[in-house]
């Protein structure tokens, strides 16, 4: 019989999908959900995104939607660039030629494993962390190595650099360490020492650094956001990837970007961007203007403007809703990360009988049979965002992606829920 091949059939369907049908049902009994369980944002995609498509109203027959360049609209690198430099410190020499467009991080990520390893290779990956990193490396049979980083530490990644030096020297297989930065599922943002020694670690045994920088200035309590970018002595190592998706909150957009000084990454990547032709060009076009509207605001800075950029209002939404759930579940003793970034949370629920919770049990219980006021909560066992196995078992993940009266009463029903399924 014909039979797919192993490498994809080894891939495990993403995390997100699993309880799905008991959301559905629960629904369908009239049933109303809070969903803390995806990382779609809920904040409007800047105006600017969608004026810029009021330029294909109305019809015009002889109108073509063409294929255009593999390396993305100039326009659109033009605004990620400009946008980069002027967030990112130290990166004034960066032009267009650094910049390659994607659709979405997800397309960015998928084509460096091809672009940057072998089958067989080996990858670093600080977990948890986000579960389609198993595909992308997956597909071209890139082993994924996990370091364990602990709730109890706020997921930093001190405590893993020995671990981390340990397993680059003696694997030699093991060609490249992959960041999240603001992480997704751990909320986590790495300082800069952190970040100095994963350089270090990076240039002492010449590896290639992904930095997955989606989220990168989605960060709170007036930190600045970090690029590794930044870091000159490893840039020819290095590869950031962004995307529109989350700080624009385009996800549907589909367009995301690769920054590096590599030229041969530059050069090498282009032929996989060459073979599927061309990215969307309407919603490049859009990207554009709407990553414009925020450079411009950013230029003006300089002349004393205090206006603020549509990153940094969403930013500060994120940062409102985290601030309410964090208090809630820290109200109720429950053991969470502190999120630092991004729009997620790990919280811990606990034991029961001296067990700890099987999260995933408690995800269907919550969607299966516990409602305040016929409302219930779904999130995410966050084991799969684990390689290891057992750990994060009694964990889950929330998304900030409901308002902050909506993420409150979904927080506080999420505790109540915690407590009836330890009592049942
Ligand atoms: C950490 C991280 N990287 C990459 C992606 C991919 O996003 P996109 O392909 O929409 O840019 C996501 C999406 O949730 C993410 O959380």
């Amino acid at each position: 019989m014909v039979e797919v091949s192993e490498r994809v059939r080894n891939i495990g369907f993403s995390p997100m999908r699993k309880l799905l049908p008991f959301a559905e049902k629960a629904k369908s009994e009239g049933v109303q959900i809070f969903h803390l369980n995806i990382g779609q944002p809920d904040i409007p995609t800047p105006t600017p995104y969608f004026d810029a498509l009021k330029r294909y109203d109305g019809a015009d027959s002889n109108r073509v939607d063409e294929y255009v360049k593999s390396q993305g609209l100039d326009e659109l690198r033009k605004a990620f660039v400009e946008y980069t430099k002027l967030t990112v410190e130290g990166i004034d020499d960066m032009t267009i030629d650094n910049c390659l467009i994607t659709e979405g991080g997800s397309e960015a990520l998928s084509n460096l494993s091809y672009v940057l390893f072998e089958p067989g290779d080996k990858i670093v990956v600080p977990e948890p962390f986000y579960a389609n990193y198993n595909t992308f490396m997956g597909v071209n049979d890139v082993e994924i190595v996990p370091c364990t980083t602990d709730i109890r530490e706020n997921f930093s990644l001190r405590n893993i650099v020995s671990e981390i030096k340990r397993i680059v020297s003696e694997d030699k297989k093991v060609k490249g360490i992959l960041i999240t930065n603001p992480g997704n599922p751990t909320g986590g943002v790495y300082t800069a020492e952190e970040l100095d020694e994963i350089a270090r670690i990076v240039k002492d045994n010449d590896l290639w650094l992904i930095a997955d920088e989606v989220y990168r200035e989605i960060v709170f309590d007036g930190e600045n956001p970090r690029s590794v970018l930044s870091i000159k002595s490893i840039r020819e190592n290095t590869i950031v990837v962004d995307s529109v998706s989350k700080k624009w909150s385009a996800c549907g957009a589909r367009v995301g970007a690769i920054f590096t000084y590599n030229e041969s990454v530059l050069e090498n990547f282009l032929k996989l961007l060459q073979s599927r032709l061309s990215a969307s060009r309407v919603n490049q076009e859009a990207s554009a203007a709407m990553i414009d509207a925020d450079v411009s605001i950013l230029k003006k800075r300089a002349n004393g403007h205090n206006e603020p950029t549509s990153v940094e209002l969403a930013r500060d939404e994120y940062s409102r809703r985290r601030k309410a759930a964090y208090e809630i579940l820290k109200k109720h003793g429950i053991l969470c990360g502190y999120p630092k970034g991004a729009l997620y949370l790990i919280a811990e629920i606990g034991e029961k009988d001296g067990i700890p919770i099987d999260a995933e049990d408690f995800c269907r219980f919550m969607l299966e049979e516990f409602r305040v006021d016929g409302k219930t909560v779904m999130v995410t066992a966050a084991e799969s965002f684990y390689k290891t196995p057992g750990k994060g078992k009694n964990q889950i993940r929330l998304a900030f992606v409901l308002n902050e009266e909506k993420t409150k009463e979904a927080t506080e029903i999420l505790c109540k829920g915690i407590e009836a399924y330890k009592n049942k």
